[in-house]
């Protein structure tokens, strides 16, 4: 019998084994062989009950810090790097393993009782994410929120031009989302990333492959932004949430936010910063008539896929389609 030094020991295991080589995370828990080398130190409690997956700009961060209000539920704490969302399942993190992901979480009070969560806007469009999350998390409820695709791309093009993005500094939105594939690689850059997350059936249907129907609920964003206290009505019966929490009370419009905001007894509502909820100029009707053309296959796919699972159309969708019609 021969043996080699870890290292090499490693590399030549990955030589036969190549498909080995990119972890896949499962809860310890649910095998016995896995449980049983489980140092006695650790639980598979800290791990959420939901995932809010995004997509981006659609309304994410407001949805985080409503759920927030509630009592039972609790958020993962806030990362140095990346802020309220911990970007595990959709990218160089998931490296890190599960420990790393599970001291994000608190250990819980009480396991039936509170509800964990954490939100990554950008796991929704990413390929390996679901994948990824079903296999450590196949218990749990996803939440998706949707806007009109064509808004959410123009709210990721002032997001990047606030962020001093060249390419959205120095083009028109018309001229992002116009771009061939002449165009400077930069330039397809920013018009792949706020394109592509609005093909929602697409993104939804590989969340679809790994978790059943009723683990999946769909967040009218549009909604939420008007009557976010009805949408987290939706919400907490879809989770099973007890007690449902009064968002009527807890939540009031600021008028010179032109936003919901969290209610405080004798002081100013607190709104979410400056980069959620920008002011810009409203986009021009070719852009608009443009992405209403680009989207209606998509569109299309989404009204399906959500009559296919029994949910309720948004506003936004309805309408879209009827002018594309
Ligand atoms: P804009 O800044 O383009 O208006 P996300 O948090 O997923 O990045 O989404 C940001 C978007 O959330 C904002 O985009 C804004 O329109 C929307 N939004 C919805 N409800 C909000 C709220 N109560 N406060 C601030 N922004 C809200």
């Amino acid at each position: 019998l021969q043996t080699l030094p870890p290292m090499q020991l490693a590399d030549k295991y990955f030589q036969i084994f190549p498909e080995e080589r990119d972890p896949l995370w499962q809860n310890p828990c649910h095998d016995k062989r896995h449980k049983d080398i489980w140092s006695k130190e650790k639980t598979c409690d800290r791990l959420p009950r939901f995932l809010v997956i995004g997509p981006q700009k659609t309304g994410t961060t407001a949805l985080h810090s409503f759920l927030s209000l509630h009592p039972a539920i609790t958020s993962s704490f806030p990362s140095l790097v990346t802020f309220e969302e911990i970007q595990f399942f959709s990218g160089p993190n998931y490296n890190n393993g599960i420990d790393w992901y599970m001291d994000f979480f608190p250990f819980p009070s009480n396991v039936s009782t509170d509800f964990m969560f954490e939100k990554s806007a950008n796991y929704f469009d990413t390929e390996v994410a679901p994948k990824r999350a079903a296999a450590l998390l196949s218990r749990a409820k996803i939440l998706a929120v949707l806007i009109n695709p064509a808004d959410r791309a123009y709210s990721w093009y002032q997001h990047q031009r606030a962020h001093q993005d060249p390419m959205a500094v120095n083009h028109t939105f018309q001229e992002v989302v116009t771009a061939g594939p002449a165009s400077p690689r930069e330039l397809l850059i920013l018009q792949r990333r706020c394109l592509k997350p609005g093909a929602y059936a697409t993104h939804l249907e590989r969340w679809l492959h790994h978790y059943q129907p009723n683990q999946v609920h769909i967040v009218d964003g549009s909604q939420l932004r008007s009557n976010p206290a009805l949408v987290m009505e939706g919400i907490q019966r879809f989770l099973g949430v007890t007690p449902i929490f009064n968002y009527t009370q807890a939540l009031t419009y600021d008028e010179s936010k032109g936003f919901w905001c969290q209610r405080v007894e004798g002081a100013r509502p607190k709104c979410l910063g400056k980069s959620k909820g920008r002011k810009y100029s409203d986009m021009t009707p070719e852009s608009r008539a443009f992405l209403t053309e680009h989207y209606r296959e998509h569109n299309m796919e989404l009204l399906r896929l959500l009559n296919r699972l029994g949910q309720p159309l948004p506003a936004w969708l309805r309408e879209e389609l009827q002018s594309s019609s």
